[in-house]
């Protein structure tokens, strides 16, 4: 095929972010936002990625060559093309390709942008070739791409972007898919304040060697609330869920990834009548996810974030994780 296409969701971490890192579990949902590439072979040893987020550039064998976006360019394209770079050395093929990227889901907000990116990128140019790989494979290579710019990733993301749903995740036991009773109503907010995922992971190892036996404490409590959170969300206790994410909340910003801007999110969703709310994702800003009881109150919640400035989505769980 010369051409293909292939697409992946954004995810949020509902419990367990950081702790995931160090082997502990968590509770991700791959969500209905997502990312597409389309993929073409070109005539010219060249791959070249086009993007809608304000990126782009080409790589040849004289480098790298930004075409927009400057040098903030190759730190974004540089995993994607890893992940092009792996699929072709693994089927020993040398053709150009051509990359564009459709991007739904705001970078930098821990809501797993670039797994997304690297997921759907090794799916579609695996797609170029014959002999699909499975999805474990796509995963594996994208977990190792996205390693370039965060090397202690988890996995959790490009787990949950490539299988999609709701699971139970930890690095390893791998995920296990969970079944909800009734729907969660969940709104996420935005910081507008952007991270670097393996910069707040880096100052998360360094509290960490400084403070092991509290370190230790908190994982601990942390990995309670992800076996407490799964039952409920299997029995449907929606308020007790809601209680264990502001219990998570508390944990996240004793490790030090919250910021002021999040704890004026989370006093706004506390008001508008969120069951619960806290960080999803790597936090030092990002985004906030809160949980309402209903949807009229999602909607409440999320009018109220917008009232104060903050960019707000009501979101849903998405079931089919990669599509190629
Ligand atoms: O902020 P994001 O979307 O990159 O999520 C990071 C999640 C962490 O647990 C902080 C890191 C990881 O590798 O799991």
């Amino acid at each position: 095929m010369n051409k293909s296409r292939a697409s992946a969701p954004a995810k949020v971490i509902l419990f367990g972010e950081h702790f995931v890192v160090y082997g502990n579990p968590a509770i991700l949902a791959s969500i209905n936002r997502r990312l597409v590439v389309d993929a073409r072979k070109i005539d010219e040893n060249r791959i070249l990625i086009k993007s809608n987020i304000g990126v782009a550039g080409e790589y040849s064998s004289l480098g790298f060559k930004a075409t927009e976006g400057g040098m903030e360019a190759k730190t974004t394209l540089d995993p994607l093309y890893c992940a092009a770079m792996q699929v072709l050395v693994a089927r020993s093929k040398k053709t150009g390709i051509k990359i564009a990227i459709s991007s739904g889901v705001p970078p930098g907000i821990g809501l797993g942008s670039s797994a997304a990116a690297c997921v759907s990128t090794v799916a579609a140019v695996n797609s170029l070739f014959q002999k699909k790989y499975s999805r474990q494979k796509i995963c594996k290579l994208a977990i190792e791409s996205e390693r370039l710019i965060h090397k202690n990733s988890s996995g959790a993301d490009c787990y949950v972007s490539t299988f999609g749903g709701l699971m139970h995740y930890s690095k390893t036991k791998g995920f296990k898919k969970i079944q909800a009773k009734g729907r969660l109503a969940l709104v996420i907010a935005s910081t507008g304040v952007r991270h670097s995922t393996g910069d707040i992971v880096a100052g998360v190892k360094k509290f960490k060697d400084r403070n092991e036996s509290l370190f230790q404490s908190l994982a601990k409590q942390a990995a309670g609330i992800c076996v407490q959170a799964q039952r409920a969300i299997a029995s449907g206790r929606h308020d007790e869920l809601g209680a264990l994410m502001n219990e998570n909340q508390m944990i996240l910003r004793q490790i030090g990834v919250s910021h002021y801007k999040v704890d004026d999110l989370l006093d706004i969703c506390s008001k508008a009548g969120a069951l619960g709310a806290k960080i999803t994702g790597a936090g030092g800003g990002g985004a906030v996810i809160a949980l309402a009881a209903s949807n009229q109150d999602r909607g409440k919640i999320a009018s109220r974030a917008e009232g104060a400035g903050y960019e707000s989505f009501e979101v849903e769980i998405d079931r089919k994780g990669l599509i190629v």
